[in-house]
């Protein structure tokens, strides 16, 4: 393995940052972990002692569903202690700088520290000040590594492989930290990745990633193994980057009639929070082809794969 911290991915040293360093066989390594962390889900006892005696703090500066509780799940499955910092109660409100709270949860004995911030980078800031293992739980518009593994395992286990899939992904791609991690995962493993979205949404020069762009949503999703919705942040519409809410539902919401183009086994998936009625009606949410629910319970083995490659005792292990 080649993790390493000056590429800001490092499983085999200390942080998980982002997948755009990754190579193939280190996600394919991830992926292969995947599966014996979830098997423990449908034992009785769901626990592995695995970080027993591991204290691991969560740090959200932006507010999460799903991936603090994941994580805190994921942690504790593996017998790890886990503390939530609330933001909104903490000395951050004082003034307090990223890097001095970082250093206040180092000096309490934390393990590892994931946080999401709205700026990019600021999970690589922690990393570089301080010994604990850093995870990024999404840093502004940058990555957010284990969505775009857990988006990656769901669909390898669907579908059994990743190379050659057409995988598409609808929305504000421009925005998009789930997007940007895709995009590394998917492309490193093979698959044929597209966008669909209205021009002002979409980053400059994403061809030179190997990223094919549509701006029909009826051409595009007829060509897909996988469509992945990506939430519109209504908080945008200020920005007007698309004309309104109306047009955007009309050229890119994912109806029954859309999905009715594709191909019958296509993979409809969303990272969620989703805007039901918006990027995707209600009743493709809840179809046969929705894995939205599965792509929630991957997200936990998939974190618990990622905490136990950062564990020491592995690393140690792994250095004999
Ligand atoms: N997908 C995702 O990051 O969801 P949350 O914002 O609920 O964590």
């Amino acid at each position: 393995m080649t993790f390493t911290r000056e590429h800001g991915m490092s499983l085999n040293c200390k942080d998980l940052l982002g997948l755009e360093h990754l190579d193939k066989k280190d996600l394919q390594t991830i992926l292969n972990s995947v599966k014996p962390f979830k098997s423990l889900f449908t034992r009785s006892v769901k626990k592995a002692p695995t970080l027993i005696g591991k204290t691991i703090v969560t740090l959200f500066y932006e507010p999460s569903t799903r991936t603090r509780t994941s994580f805190e799940i994921a942690a504790k499955r593996l017998s790890a202690d886990v503390v939530n910092v609330a933001i909104d109660t903490s000395s951050v409100v004082k003034g307090e700088s990223l890097i001095d709270t970082g250093k206040t949860l180092e000096a309490m004995k934390a393990d590892y520290i994931i946080i999401r911030h709205s700026l990019a980078g600021a999970p690589d800031i922690l990393a570089r000040n301080l010994n604990a293992s850093i995870i990024n739980a999404g840093d502004g518009f940058h990555e957010h590594p284990t969505q775009g593994l857990l988006d990656l395992y769901t669909i390898y286990e669907k579908k059994k492989k990743i190379e050659g899939l057409k995988v598409l992904l609808v929305g504000d791609i421009l925005h998009s930290r789930v997007a940007k991690s895709n995009i590394w995962a998917l492309t490193k493993m093979g698959a044929k990745v597209a966008v669909a979205s209205p021009p002002t949404l979409i980053p400059a020069n994403i061809e030179d990633l190997g990223v094919k762009v549509y701006y029909n949503l009826d051409e595009a999703v007829k060509k897909a193994d996988v469509v992945n919705i990506l939430r519109i942040q209504l908080e945008r519409q200020k920005e007007n980057l698309f004309p309104s809410v109306h047009e955007y539902i009309e050229l890119y919401q994912l109806t029954k009639e859309r999905l009715a183009m594709a191909r019958r086994d296509v993979l409809i998936m969303h990272p969620g929070p989703m805007n039901r009625g918006i990027e995707i009606s209600s009743d493709v949410a809840d179809s046969p082809n929705a894995v939205i629910n599965e792509q929630v319970t991957n997200g936990i083995a998939v974190r618990m794969a990622v905490l136990y490659f950062l564990s020491p005792e592995r690393k140690d292990a792994s250095s004999n």
